[in-house]
């Protein structure tokens, strides 16, 4: 079986053929990172209109460098939100028509899921397993029990970890997309010099708080001002070892809270890119008895090839949708099964 996946969610955009046995035949992708820089954020009638340029070229690229036509696929899998749904529906309607044309099943695709199953484009990685799933929009550990079966174990009572990072690089002058620069900022900086907070350290359950420690190091900020640039970096390093802190801390008890027989911890989305991060889970595993399952950097970013991924997985299981359906802005993941 081979798929053609798309991704147009946020600002990304990205197309990728891959073969039931785990191949990523191509794996193609825009950053439209320079046309949202000078806005600090992605804006998103900006980003519609970049996907409506380059998803064409993309989507040919990749068949090409798949070495496929549009005759040798067995279906399109495409993103159908949650994200930006001006950019949604440019990956929805090409997806539609391509699959309209070409007769080939048509598979929409929750985004979340497709970062939720990367893990298995990766591993061999069996179900049941306990995702923490970490992006600019998302922070939240789920149970997976099997493709569409997710039980959502804990969330993020304010704002994404992604969000945090991205919104603390800008308190220390880096630019957007802050994650990734701040992550290599932090190299530089000493942790031990600002004592910021641990929302939610100790108390029960799974659930995460970082805007009481995003003010906490705007406060820092503000205190220091104007930073030297070993201001930055110190503060950088700070905010990241709280955020870990945090995660760690959450995932013991997300460990406790699992009812399924679980022995792979599996980490995805954007943050899941940050090296610290990695390092810290994996020790955390290795503590516990868990293994821990991590996909390569280009995989933990937004993609073409695990939405690709999640067609096959849905269409291996007689999953397919029809071409009326309506894409969705809000689609949380634990609402899916009532989806299929
Ligand atoms: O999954 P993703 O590519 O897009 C969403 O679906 O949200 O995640 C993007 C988020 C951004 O907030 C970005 O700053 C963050 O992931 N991110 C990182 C790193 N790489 C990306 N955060 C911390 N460290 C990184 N290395
Ligand atoms: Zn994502």
């Amino acid at each position: 079986m081979v798929i053609l996946g798309i991704e147009t969610s946020c600002d990304e955009t990205a197309a990728a053929v891959v073969r039931d046995d785990r191949t990523i035949l191509s794996n193609i992708l825009v950053s439209q990172i320079p046309g949202h820089q000078p806005f600090g954020g992605v804006v998103p009638e900006i980003a519609a209109r970049s996907h409506l340029n380059y998803l064409t070229p993309i989507i040919k690229q990749a068949l090409d460098e798949a070495k496929v036509t549009l005759e040798d696929l067995d279906g399109i899998a495409v993103t159908a939100g949650p994200g930006l749904i001006g950019g949604v529906l440019v990956g929805v309607m090409t997806a539609k028509a391509l699959a309209a044309a070409q007769k080939l099943p048509f598979v929409a695709i929750n985004h979340l899921e497709g970062h939720a199953l990367t893990g298995r484009l990766t591993h061999d990685l069996p179900f049941p397993f306990l995702l923490l799933l970490v992006s600019g929009g998302h922070c939240q550990f789920l149970e997976v029990t099997n493709v569409g079966c997710y039980r959502l174990l804990g969330t993020t009572l304010d704002d994404a970890v992604g969000e945090a990072f991205d919104k603390v690089a800008r308190i220390v002058g880096l630019t957007y997309p802050g994650g990734p620069a701040l992550e290599k900022l932090a190299r530089t900086g000493n942790s031990q010099r600002f004592v910021l907070p641990r929302p939610l350290k100790g108390q029960v359950g799974c659930n995460f708080s970082f805007s009481g420690l995003k003010t906490a190091t705007r406060l820092m900020a503000e205190k220091h001002t104007p930073l030297s640039e070993q201001d930055k970096a110190d503060l950088a390093t700070s905010f990241q070892e709280a955020v870990i802190d945090c995660i760690v801390e959450r995932t013991g008890n997300a460990f406790k809270m699992l009812q399924q027989p679980v022995k792979h911890l599996v980490v995805a989305g954007g943050v899941a890119a940050n090296a610290p991060l990695r390092a810290r889970l994996s020790d955390l595993c290795e503590d516990r008895g868990y293994i821990f399952v991590a996909p390569p950097l280009e995989l933990c970013t937004d993609n073409g090839a695990m939405i690709a991924w999640a067609g096959i997985e849905k269409l291996k299981l007689g999953h397919q949708n029809t071409l009326d359906f309506i894409p969705r802005p809000r689609w949380p993941l634990y609402e899916l099964k009532n989806t299929i």
